[in-house]
C-alpha cells in the first residue's frame, strides 16, 4: 500500500507480521504503516469514576486508565471494575483506549491484565506496562494477552503494548524492549520515576536540575528512547509535566521533545490537552510545504517531469531525502486533521 493511501484509511487496521495481526498499527511517522496520532495522552485515575466520565468528553488523542501510581493499593480492585465498565459502556469516540497496569515487581500485574482484558478486551487498544526493565517482562505480557485472547475468543495479537521506561535498567535495555513483541506500539518516558531511579537532584519533573549548567540533563535519555522507538517503528511519547497549572511551562517542555521528533506527551490536566495537540502537530506552513515537496518530487521523478533524481522547488533543492522528511510532516499533519491551503503546479502548466 502506498504511504499516502495508508494515511487516509480508517483506524484499527489489522497489519500483518508473520501472518498474525500486528497490533503495532500505530507506527512511527514516515513509515508505510498507519499513523494514529497520540499528541496528547490523558492520564485518568481509574479509582475515580468522576474523572473517568469527564475524560470521555475531552479532546485528547489517547487516554490511559491508571491502575498504577494514581491508584492507592486498597483502591485497585474497585478500579479494575471501573475500567471494565468504562471501556464497555463509555463513549470514547476515536480516542486510543489504553490501561496502565501495575509493574511486574508488584503482585498486582497479573490480576490487572486478566480482569481488564477478560472483561473489556474488545474495547481496549493497548496495555501500558510501566517500569519496563527487560524484554522478558514484555514477553510475559505478550504471552498472557495471547492466552486471554484465545480463551475469550478475541483476535490474537490485536491488543497492543506500550512500554514505559522509568529507570536506569529499562533505559539500558530499551533496544531489546522495543523489539520484544510485535504488539509494541510505543516507548513512553516516565520522567518522575526515572529521576528518582538515577538520583537526579531536582524535585521538578521535566525541568533541568539546579547546578547542571552545561546542557540538557535529559538529552541522552530522550534520544535513547527516540532512537529505540524509531529503530523498531514505534511511536515515542514524552511523559508528564507535573506543574499542571503552568501551561506555558508545559508547552515549553513539550516543544523540546516535539522538536526532537517525539510523537506526543502525557497530559495530566484538561488545560494541557490543547497545548499538546498544537505542539505535536506541524504548523500549517510546514504542513503545506511538506505536501508541496511530495507533489513536486512525484512530478520531477516522473517521465513528464524529466525523470530527475533531484530538482528545484523554488529556491530549494529537493531529492529522495526531502521526500522522506516531508512524509513525516504530512503524516503528522494529516493525522492531526490539517488540510492543505496550497497546491503544486508543474512548470509547463504555468
Ligand atoms: C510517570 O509515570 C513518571 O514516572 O513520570
Ligand atoms: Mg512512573
Amino acid at each position: 500500500m502506498a504511504f499516502s493511501e495508508s494515511m487516509s484509511t480508517p483506524d484499527r487496521p489489522a497489519n500483518s507480521v508473520g501472518g498474525a495481526p500486528r497490533a503495532g498499527a500505530a507506527a512511527g511517522p514516515g513509515t508505510e504503516r498507519q499513523y494514529r496520532p497520540r499528541r496528547s495522552c490523558l492520564a485518568v485515575p481509574a479509582s475515580n469514576p468522576r474523572f473517568i466520565d469527564k475524560a470521555m468528553g475531552l479532546p485528547a488523542d489517547a487516554f490511559f486508565l491508571d491502575l498504577e501510581d494514581a491508584c492507592a493499593p486498597s483502591a485497585k480492585p474497585g478500579a479494575r471494575k471501573n475500567i471494565v465498565a468504562a471501556l464497555n459502556t463509555g463513549d470514547w469516540g476515536e480516542k486510543i483506549r489504553t490501561v496502565r497496569v501495575n509493574d511486574l515487581t508488584t503482585h498486582w500485574t497479573y490480576r490487572d491484565v486478566i480482569e481488564v482484558v477478560e472483561g473489556a478486551g474488545a474495547n481496549l487498544d493497548a496495555i501500558v506496562l510501566p517500569k519496563a526493565q527487560d524484554a522478558m517482562q514484555v514477553r510475559w505480557l505478550d504471552l498472557t494477552l495471547t492466552q486471554i485472547e484465545t480463551t475469550v475468543g478475541l483476535p490474537v495479537g490485536r491488543i497492543g503494548i506500550e512500554a514505559q521506561i522509568e529507570n536506569a535498567r529499562g533505559l539500558l535495555a530499551v533496544d531489546d524492549i522495543a523489539q520484544a513483541s510485535p504488539r509494541l506500539q510505543t516507548i513512553i518516558f516516565g520522567p518522575a520515576d526515572f529521576m528518582a531511579s538515577i538520583n537526579m537532584r531536582t524535585l521538578i519533573v521535566g525541568e533541568q536540575p539546579p547546578g547542571y549548567d552545561t546542557g540538557d540533563a535529559y538529552h541522552h535519555i530522550l534520544m535513547s528512547l527516540l532512537l529505540a522507538a524509531r529503530a523498531h517503528d514505534l511511536q515515542a511519547i514524552d511523559g508528564p509535566y507535573l506543574q499542571v497549572r503552568d501551561v506555558e511551562a508545559f508547552t515549553r517542555s513539550a516543544r523540546r521533545t516535539a522538536a526532537l521528533g517525539f510523537d506526543g506527551k502525557w497530559v495530566l490536566h484538561p488545560d494541557q490537552i490543547a497545548a499538546a495537540n498544537e505542539v505535536f502537530a506541524p504548523d500549517q506552513a510546514d504542513y503545506d510545504h511538506a505536501e508541496l515537496i511530495l507533489d513536486a518530487y512525484d512530478y520531477y521523478t516522473s517521465d513528464a517531469g524529466g525523470a530527475k533524481g533531484s530538482a528545484m522547488l523554488g529556491d530549494e533543492m529537493i531529492d529522495e531525502a526531502s521526500r522522506k522528511m516531508a512524509l513525516v510532516v504530512t503524516a503528522k499533519g494529516r493525522a492531526a486533521g490539517l488540510t492543505r491551503t496550497s497546491s503544486f503546479t508543474p512548470p509547463d502548466a504555468r
